[in-house]
């Protein structure tokens, strides 16, 4: 079925090689509903507030119909919407009113694994030893005299083994948790139905893609152990973008996304995916965004830098040329709803935030897209004490790790909790927000001129219209100054803008790099310069 397609907000193809892209953790953003859970027409209320923001697309988390073991990345029905976001209508009016309102929408694909609850699982559990239906996912008998060992030695990246016995005998693979089975990409029923799933959410008027676990789709012939796993001690996860794992990155997964590609290119306006793979080398990061294949890469090496100038200059470094190579975008994140929020990887506290407004500085003056982590604009920190009862992580269940302190639903206003993410009356919201985030909450921050929301108001405006950011042109130019101090150029339209980062141990003048345009902290007049401090960021303007 095609439903209404709304024309996408401008016919660019390119558009998403400069974007800011906001990622929308859906059950945590706004709730209109009332049960204590973010949903479809909580995020279209919002709309404008992401519009004045300045970003220019939305990548939305899985809303698919899920027994959400894990936030919804365990998929029952890939063309439908868990009545807990919402209804199929629901969607289609979020993307009329993004669209009208200039804002694109990116949608989450998990083909690596289905939940234990989709249809075809439940058919190979039905099903006997060697069935079609079994030949959809990864079963296999076990090893040892009665096959009471796993298959193989593989872990699951939620930790423990990443196979699970069925009372007949077999195991079946779950890169994550054993209610994620992973699918058989080499058998082309999964092929061709992901191929239709993508059009039936193209056809709905989607501009692109998130792909999950982009790297993990094709398995090794013949399923071998990792082996060094055990050699070394490490956790096979601690491996997962350092060495070649057999269930990872392997050749074959670019066949798949060389079929993707046509049917991407065969709708109007410029539909992209981004490919959340994780790689052994920037080499073979790239592959995936070869110009027949996926669009974007994130850059998770600039999520994992230290605060120091060295970390970020070699990622950065790295990530330009590696792009420069294939003409593709570099696409920087500094935090998403799999890692500690980076105000308090970066230190926590005052200090914490201090780091992650010059961070936020940097990513949006480097040349390519960027990804905004909800909250992030709102200068958040990870919930570090949440109550362990409430936690829902299924790692935090597997390896006492949890990824719920990154989820915790958006303050809006107000001086109580859940701050506006719910309607008064509401049920608690399913993680509760600390009493510090009533200072932090959007009606708080807004017209603050020193607030971190309006900072990334501003910096964002500056990037959309600012010649020497706007451009897709990649180049940067290094200004060398002294150990601690990022400093680099872009040149456009007879105007350069230079992004000057404080990462060392003294305050800097900023005398040669020309006209204030933003800092990420208030700045002293020196000369006729500016006296930039330890851990800031400014953006200065040449004209
Ligand atoms: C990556 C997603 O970002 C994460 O949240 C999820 O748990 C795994 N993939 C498995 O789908």
């Amino acid at each position: 079925m095609t439903v209404h397609n709304p024309s996408p907000p401008t016919s660019d193809d390119g558009w998403w090689r400069s974007a800011a892209i906001y990622q929308v953790y859906l059950r945590s953003f706004a709730d209109a509903n009332g049960d204590g859970i973010g949903d479809l027409a909580g995020l279209r209320e919002r709309l404008p507030y992401l519009r004045d923001l300045g970003v220019d697309a939305l990548w939305l988390t899985p809303f698919y119909p899920s027994p959400m073991i894990d936030g919804g990345y365990d998929v029952a029905d890939y063309r439908d919407i868990d009545p807990m976001f919402g209804t199929l209508t629901e969607f289609d009016d979020v993307i009329v009113a993004a669209h009208a309102i200039g804002l694109r929408i990116i949608v989450d694909l998990v083909p690596n694994h289905t939940s234990n609850a989709h249809p075809w699982f439940q058919a190979a559990l039905a099903a006997a030893p060697g069935s079609l239906e079994r030949a959809r996912y990864h079963f296999a008998a076990g090893r040892g005299a009665a096959g009471e060992l796993p298959p193989n030695d593989w872990e699951s990246i939620f930790g423990g083994p990443a196979w699970t016995r069925l009372p007949d005998g077999q195991w079946y693979l779950h890169l994550f948790d054993s209610a994620q089975p992973d699918l058989n990409w080499r058998n082309p029923e999964v092929r061709a139905e992901f191929e239709d799933v993508l059009r039936f959410w193209l056809d709905r008027g989607v501009d692109g893609f998130r792909i999950d676990v982009a790297h993990g789709m094709i398995k090794a012939e013949g399923l071998p152990d990792v082996g060094f796993g055990q050699q070394t001690g490490q956790r096979q996860v601690e491996l997962l973008g350092k060495s070649r794992l057999p269930y990872f990155d392997q050749d074959e997964v670019h066949d798949i996304y060389r079929a993707w590609r046509p049917i991407l290119d065969s709708y109007p306006g410029g539909r992209m995916a981004v490919a959340e793979a994780w790689a052994e080398t920037p080499q073979r990061l790239a592959r995936y965004i070869s110009p027949d294949e996926l669009h974007q890469a994130f850059s998770f090496d600039f999520l994992d830098a230290h605060w120091s100038a060295d970390s970020f200059r070699k990622v950065i470094d790295s990530a330009l040329a590696e792009s420069a190579v294939i003409n593709a975008p570099t696409t920087w994140v500094l935090s998403n709803h799999d890692k500690q929020r980076h105000v308090t990887r970066y230190g926590d506290g005052p200090a914490g935030l201090r780091r992650a407004r010059a961070a936020a500085l940097l990513m949006l003056a480097l040349p390519g897209c960027a990804y905004v982590y909800q909250g992030e604009e709102l200068g958040l920190p990870e919930v570090l004490d949440l109550p362990d009862d409430l936690r829902q992580d299924p790692q935090y269940l597997r390896t006492g790790q949890s990824r719920d302190g990154c989820r915790v639903p958006i303050p809006w206003s107000g001086k109580l909790a859940p701050y506006g993410f719910s309607p008064a009356g509401s049920t608690p919201s399913w993680l509760p927000a600390p009493d510090t985030w009533r200072e932090l909450s959007v009606a708080a921050q807004t017209g603050v001129p020193d607030s971190t929301l309006e900072l990334y108001r501003t910096a964002l405006r500056i990037r959309r219209t600012h010649p020497a950011l706007s451009t897709a042109a990649a180049q940067i130019v290094w200004e060398e100054t002294r150990p601690g101090i990022l400093a680099f150029t872009r040149a456009a339209g007879g105007t350069t803008l230079t992004c000057v980062v404080n990462i060392g141990d003294a305050p800097l003048v900023s005398t040669e790099y020309g006209e204030l345009l933003v800092a990420s902290t208030a700045l002293t007049r020196e000369g006729s310069g500016y006296l930039i401090p330890v851990d800031a960021a400014a953006w200065f303007e040449r004209c």
